[in-house]
């Protein structure tokens, strides 16, 4: 189990530079955590669509940049704590908002991710560490907006739907398609 003293002062990660060039950089902080978040030793990252689009088409240096991930939970601030729905120790996957303008340090593509366990899960039994970022908690978010609040479909996790309803996926071979699918079979 890691504690404090094993986290570093700083670290490497992958940020926007001039023009939205993606470079690794070295040297940058570890920050403080919000009484909410935990911080995550990264583990392994999945490439996500967005994770190039926003640098293409919105560059801003500075901002850090990655979506998906899975590690070890390595602290937490004292309301996650609290909430006691993760530990330290516990291996997680999920998803932070790569270059953000409103947050500019959120970003997966580093060594330690600080982020909320609103969007953090623990990792099901039978799947790697290394693949749990392909389960994409980016997609999840995603999905969960555009099912459940847009489009507003009955169903939860908890409480799947008792009346069928037909719905489109178009593009099911997709990482978000094929989440859609297993969804609206809730
Ligand atoms: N992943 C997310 O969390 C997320 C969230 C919001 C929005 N989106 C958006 O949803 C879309 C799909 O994202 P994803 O993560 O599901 O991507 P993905 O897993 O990489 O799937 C993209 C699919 O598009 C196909 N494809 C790519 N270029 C093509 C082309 N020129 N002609 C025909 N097919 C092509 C790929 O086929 P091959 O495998 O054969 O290359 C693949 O099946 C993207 O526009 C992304 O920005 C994604």
């Amino acid at each position: 189990m890691a504690s404090q003293n094993d986290i570093p002062s700083s670290q490497t990660a992958i940020i926007q530079h001039k023009g939205g060039i993606l470079r690794i950089t070295h040297d940058l902080p570890i920050h403080e955590l919000e009484p909410h978040q935990i911080l995550v030793k990264t583990a392994s990252v999945a490439l996500n669509p967005c994770d190039f689009k926003m640098p293409l088409r919105f560059p801003t240096p500075g901002l850090w940049d990655g979506c998906d991930f899975s590690g070890t939970v390595v602290a937490l601030g004292s309301k996650a704590v609290e909430e006691g729905r993760l530990r330290v120790g516990d291996l997680v996957f999920g998803a932070v908002q790569g270059s953000n303008r409103l947050h500019p340090t959120s970003g997966a593509y580093c060594e330690y991710i600080r982020t909320e366990p609103d969007y953090t899960f623990q990792i099901p039994k039978g799947i790697a560490l290394k693949d749990a970022p392909a389960l994409s908690g980016t997609a999840i978010a995603t999905l969960g907006v555009a099912l459940f609040w847009s489009l507003q479909l009955p169903g939860t996790f908890e409480s799947p739907a008792v009346k069928s309803e037909d719905v489109l996926v178009y593009g099911g071979s997709s990482t978000v398609g094929l989440l859609a699918i297993q969804m609206v079979k809730l």
